[in-house]
């Protein structure tokens, strides 16, 4: 089990994450991203688990993808569990 921890205060709206791991990032319209499948642990921090099993499906792997996202945010809001 892994988990992406967002920081959503924090974000700039540089919207790289959304480019490189669309599958899990979108930008919302009030120019934040939203991390699909979140859920609002406390005020502004989202956090998504990623089961064994949805690691394995993805061809691109997902948590490759989602540490790309993580690498190419500028204010570094995303972080990966493993
Ligand atoms: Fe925000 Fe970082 Fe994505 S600033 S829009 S979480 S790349």
């Amino acid at each position: 089990m892994a988990k992406i921890i967002y920081n959503r205060k924090e974000c700039i709206g540089a919207a790289s994450c959304a480019a490189v791991c669309p599958e899990f990032w979108v930008m919302n319209e009030d120019g934040k991203a939203d991390l699909i499948g979140g859920k609002e642990i406390s005020d502004g921090i989202f956090e998504r688990e990623i089961s064994d099993e949805e690691k394995t499906q993805a061809q691109k792997s997902v948590i490759a993808c989602n540490k790309e996202a993580a690498e190419s945010c500028p204010v570094n809001v995303i972080k990966i569990e493993e």
